[in-house]
């Protein structure tokens, strides 16, 4: 297919129904479906939205394009569940249908208010000539998870000053009414965060650009979010085209983001911020939406994707994941994200693994199935590699590289036999704190692998596109010892 814009923008009821099908099955006979992964059943899925808890229920939504693997005209896609791992597809639930939101429903998110689930959201819309307008819109569910659209925008237009470019609403509760925080572009072509206040939804003063980092964010900040954590504020977001000599990062796009010490509403400010940080570390993450959970727990879900960026999937008309959730907590000032432990429920064979330090060894004997969680605990001189996704002579795997004792580690995805997006580099390396015993915890799903490093200090995200029989794990290394516990993990299709 070549995707023309008449194609992409094609409104969905005239693509026919066998072609969704034909599609459908395709899409089944990939080797690179994940097995407790949010996935779309065709096309594109890229960012998390209406993350929430309502009616007793999680919700989460996705922006979907359900007719091939590019950025068409989006909807989100509903799902539900009891435990945060195992999901039922609700369906595609709001689709463009209004003069505000014909061209795309964009990004946003969910508030419970009253007995019903208030979806704010981005009606994306082009002219004629293809100038774009932006609209801030909101929706109602019921708790029959039937929506209505609230005909008139919640935000009309972006204020003087600044483009159409204004998207990604995030509605919270605040002082007994309501902030919306979203990302914004000025006409001189910076990006901003902007914050609104309102007593009630429908009706929303701007107190102005949020004051949070003291570089400039590029030329659009993306999917902003503001979470409390204990009292904390911490901005989650997405700056474009920030410049590298103020951060920096190696995806075309980085997820960050800023903790500060305290919210001031009345300067609009993130007081005493520390340094904008990457949210995740590895290849593939974008667009996180963090909650403030009813359960007092602070939620975050990610894109395992990037924009403009292609991947193996394309050609079999699929692409992307969500990531899975995460908990995230501060603690002595740093930000830690750490795997849900609902996740626990998946776990099935339990092997426990230890051993010393030396020539490459498997790491468990019969691993036949990429679908597996691995907790490793090193010592703190200890320094080697992990090998994940290997074929049997590991010729191509992804690598863990782990240094405890110099406090240093780096993913590799240079010798996987698909590589992808290699332009953007095939190794990304940290620092962490040196000669301390090094944990990691590790979730591999046929074509992710979400590596969680010293109790979620630091986390990578990234796809790996394996063949089939590479399914082997591999440790090297030298000067120490490691013991831990790998569990094949159940799936939740
Ligand atoms: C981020 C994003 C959002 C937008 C959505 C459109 O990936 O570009 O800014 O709302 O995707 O699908």
């Amino acid at each position: 297919t070549e995707w023309t814009t008449a194609l992409r923008y094609r409104p969905y009821h005239l693509w026919d129904k066998e072609y969704t099908k034909t599609l459908e099955e395709q899409v089944q006979q990939s080797t690179w479906r994940l097995n407790f992964h949010i996935q779309p059943k065709s096309g594109l899925l890229n960012d998390p939205n209406g993350f929430s808890y309502f009616n007793g229920q999680w919700h989460l939504f996705y922006q979907a394009f359900p007719y091939g693997p590019v950025h068409g005209l989006k909807s989100w896609f509903h799902l539900t569940s009891d435990n945060l791992v195992d999901w039922q597809a609700e369906g595609v639930k709001l689709e463009p249908s209004t003069k505000y939101d014909s061209h795309g429903v964009y990004s946003g998110t969910a508030l419970p208010i009253g007995e019903e689930l208030l979806l704010a959201y981005t009606g994306n819309v082009r002219d004629r000539d293809w100038n774009r307008f932006s609209y801030q819109m909101g929706a109602l569910m019921n708790t029959q998870n039937h929506i209505t659209k609230i005909e008139q925008p919640l935000i009309p237009a972006p204020p003087e000053g600044y483009t159409d470019h204004f998207r990604d609403p995030q509605v919270i509760p605040y002082q007994g009414g309501y902030l919306l925080i979203i990302g914004a572009q000025t006409v001189q072509e910076e990006g901003k965060v902007l914050v609104y206040q309102g007593d009630t939804y429908t009706n929303w003063q701007l107190l102005g650009e949020l004051d949070y980092m003291p570089a400039q964010a590029g030329y659009m900040v993306e999917c902003p979010n503001l979470v409390f954590i204990k009292d904390q504020p911490v901005l989650i977001f997405c700056p474009q085209g920030m410049a590298k000599e103020d951060f920096a990062y190696q995806n075309i796009y980085p997820n960050t983001f800023v903790v500060g010490e305290q919210f001031d509403v009345n300067n609009v400010t993130l007081t005493n911020p520390q340094p904008i940080q990457n949210l995740d570390e590895g290849f593939d993450l974008y667009a996180s939406q963090v909650i403030n959970a009813p359960d007092g727990r602070v939620l975050s879900v990610g894109w395992a994707g990037l924009p403009e960026l292609t991947y193996p999937t394309d050609e079999q008309n699929w692409a992307h994941c969500l990531s899975l959730v995460k908990e995230l907590s501060i603690k002595q000032n740093r930000l830690y994200q750490t795997p849900i432990t609902e996740l626990e429920v998946l776990r099935q064979i339990a092997t426990p693994v230890a051993g010393e330090l030396g020539a490459l060894t498997p790491l468990v004997k019969e691993n036949q199935q990429n679908r597996y969680e691995l907790r490793l605990t090193f010592s703190p001189e200890s320094h080697g590699k992990i090998h994940l996704f290997a074929d049997a002579e590991n010729k191509h795997p992804f690598t863990l590289h782990f240094d405890a004792k110099n406090g240093k580690i780096t993913i590799d995805r240079s010798r996987v036999s698909r590589p992808l997006n290699e332009a953007f580099g095939t190794t990304r390396t940290i620092t962490i704190d040196r000669k301390q015993e090094l944990t990691f915890q590790i979730f591999v799903d046929q074509s992710i692998c979400e590596i969680f490093v010293n109790d979620g200090l630091h986390v990578f995200t990234s796809r790996v596109f394996p063949e089939i029989d590479q399914t082997n794990l591999f440790v090297e290394g030298e000067n120490g010892h490691f013991s831990g516990t790998h569990w094949q993990l159940r799936s939740t299709f």
